[in-house]
């Protein structure tokens, strides 16, 4: 396919996924008031992994919420697929406990994250084993969300926002409360299940290797009001290379130093 684009500057625009302009977002008002965020500007472009990282209470939460128009910002303009951002509208969302329903099977949690995106039964039936083996539960999805692990949880969690067809993911510290191992698995799994599936991810973590490994993008933000303190593209191959060689390698090790030295620089200003 050759189509010629004479307007291809105004497509390029057209195409970012998340536009963050001018934001500044206070809670409460008058002398009570804090400024949690801002002012921030970021333009993310569809297909990429961001990954929001800064010390605690630093606004990362906020901006998500902003993003997924939980909150609407004090000032400037946020911008999800071209519009003001609706809450449960065009963004699929994973939280650091993952939020199911315990009266329901794991097969079950996913299945009604396909319904409400309006999918029917048949539909349903014939995706939910797709999704399962997706995030590696298909032998679990018989039992109840409570009589699987809580790493098993968080991918039902993940499942659930995969099953709907948003071009958007947002996600806040996901994997916070998983021991080490888990959650390198989970780490390596959204990796893969997130490369060129054409969503755009937004992920928050005060995890330098997690922003390193995950991203292809990583923004540091200053401590509160968070301001962008560092914007790098994270250029490492993500397909084709084994997880631990990626870990292992120099690159990764460079990225991660300079990622972590941001992150320092930031929580001391
Ligand atoms: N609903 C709220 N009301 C008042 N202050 C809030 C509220 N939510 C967050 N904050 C404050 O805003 C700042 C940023 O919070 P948050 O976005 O949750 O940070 P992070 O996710 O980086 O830890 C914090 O100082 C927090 O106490
Ligand atoms: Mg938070």
């Amino acid at each position: 396919m050759s189509s010629s684009r004479p307007e291809a500057v105004s497509v390029e625009k057209a195409t970012a996924a998340v536009e963050v302009r001018d934001v500044t977002h206070r809670y409460g008002t008058g002398a009570a008031a804090v400024t949690a965020l801002g002012p921030v500007s970021l333009s993310v472009a569809a297909g990429a992994f961001l990954v929001l990282v800064g010390a605690s209470g630093c606004g990362k939460t906020t901006l998500l919420r902003l993003i997924a128009g939980f909150e609407r910002p004090t000032e400037g303009t946020v911008l999800a697929g071209g519009a003001e951002p609706e809450p449960g509208r065009g963004a699929g969302l994973v939280f650091q406990q993952p939020r199911l329903l315990p009266w329901k099977t794991v097969g079950g949690n996913v299945a009604l994250g396909l319904r409400y995106a309006g999918l029917g039964r048949e539909e349903q039936a014939r995706r939910v084993p797709e999704l399962l083996t997706r995030v590696g539960l298909s032998d679990v999805a018989h039992r109840r969300t409570w009589q699987i692990s809580g790493g098993q949880q968080q991918r039902v969690a993940i499942a659930r926002a995969l099953a709907v067809d948003n071009p958007l993911l947002l996600l806040d510290e996901p994997f916070a409360a998983l021991d080490a191992l888990t959650r390198e698995r989970l780490q390596e799994d959204l990796r893969r299940v997130s490369t060129g599936a054409g969503r755009t991810c937004v992920f928050v973590t005060h995890s330098v290797d997690e922003a390193v490994f995950l991203g292809s993008r990583v923004v540091v933000l200053t401590s509160r009001p968070g301001r962008v303190a560092l914007d790098l593209d994270i250029d490492l191959p993500r397909t084709g290379i084994e997880p631990d060689e990626l870990r292992g390698s120099p690159e990764y090790a460079a990225l991660r130093a300079t990622v972590g030295h941001a992150v320092r620089e930031a929580a001391s200003t």
